[in-house]
């Protein structure tokens, strides 16, 4: 195989996740945070997304200057978007395109990047919120924290998997 066919994009997850465990609340964020919409922008501009399909129909839009790979059986193929199927086929599809593959919900999306992600992004939102979708559990024992950094509304925390 060839250095280029060998080579695989980083796959990192990247979430919001109040004290609780809270990650939404009637198909939406449960908080208004700019400056973590602002740090999720700035991590995924020219990337790949991964999202499920209550996630993008949240959102609303495809996100600009992104690869917005929108799992889901029963989406209609759109402008700006590309439905896929299965997860399998998004990550295939992500993989092809190269560039670094995040993550970004919902909670069945994380559920399923829990055991292929190299990486996880988690905004950790000070306070507990009411809400209807939790990020899945996970252990410590297949997660190291490498880095921790501490903000007035949230913390920024970085986990990678442990060898
Ligand atoms: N705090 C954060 O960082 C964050 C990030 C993202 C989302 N959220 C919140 O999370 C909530 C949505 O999460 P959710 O878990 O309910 O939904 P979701 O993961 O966004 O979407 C679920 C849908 O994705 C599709 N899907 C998932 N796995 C699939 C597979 N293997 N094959 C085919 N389709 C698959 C299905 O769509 P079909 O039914 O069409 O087949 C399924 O109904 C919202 O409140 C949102 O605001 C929070």
């Amino acid at each position: 195989m060839s250095e280029l066919a060998s080579h695989h994009p980083e796959k990192i997850i990247l979430a919001a996740v109040a004290e609780n465990g809270v990650i939404g609340r009637d198909g939406r964020l449960p908080w208004h945070l700019p400056d973590d919409l602002r740090h999720f922008r700035r991590l995924t501009l020219g990337q790949t997304l991964i999202m499920g399909r209550a996630t993008f129909l949240g959102i609303g839009r495809p996100l600009d200057q992104r690869l917005n790979l929108v799992v889901s059986r029963s989406l209609a193929p759109q402008p700006g978007i590309r439905v896929c199927r299965s997860f399998a086929a998004a990550l295939a599809e992500g993989q092809n395109a190269g560039r670094t593959i995040f993550f970004i919900g919902g909670a069945e999306i994380y559920r399923q990047a829990l055991p292929v992600a190299d990486r996880m992004i988690l905004s950790r939102i000070h306070g507990r919120f009411v809400g209807d979708t939790l990020f899945p559990a996970f252990s410590e024992k297949d997660w190291r924290l490498e880095k921790e950094e501490l903000g007035s509304r949230f913390d920024l925390l970085t986990y990678v998997r442990r060898p």
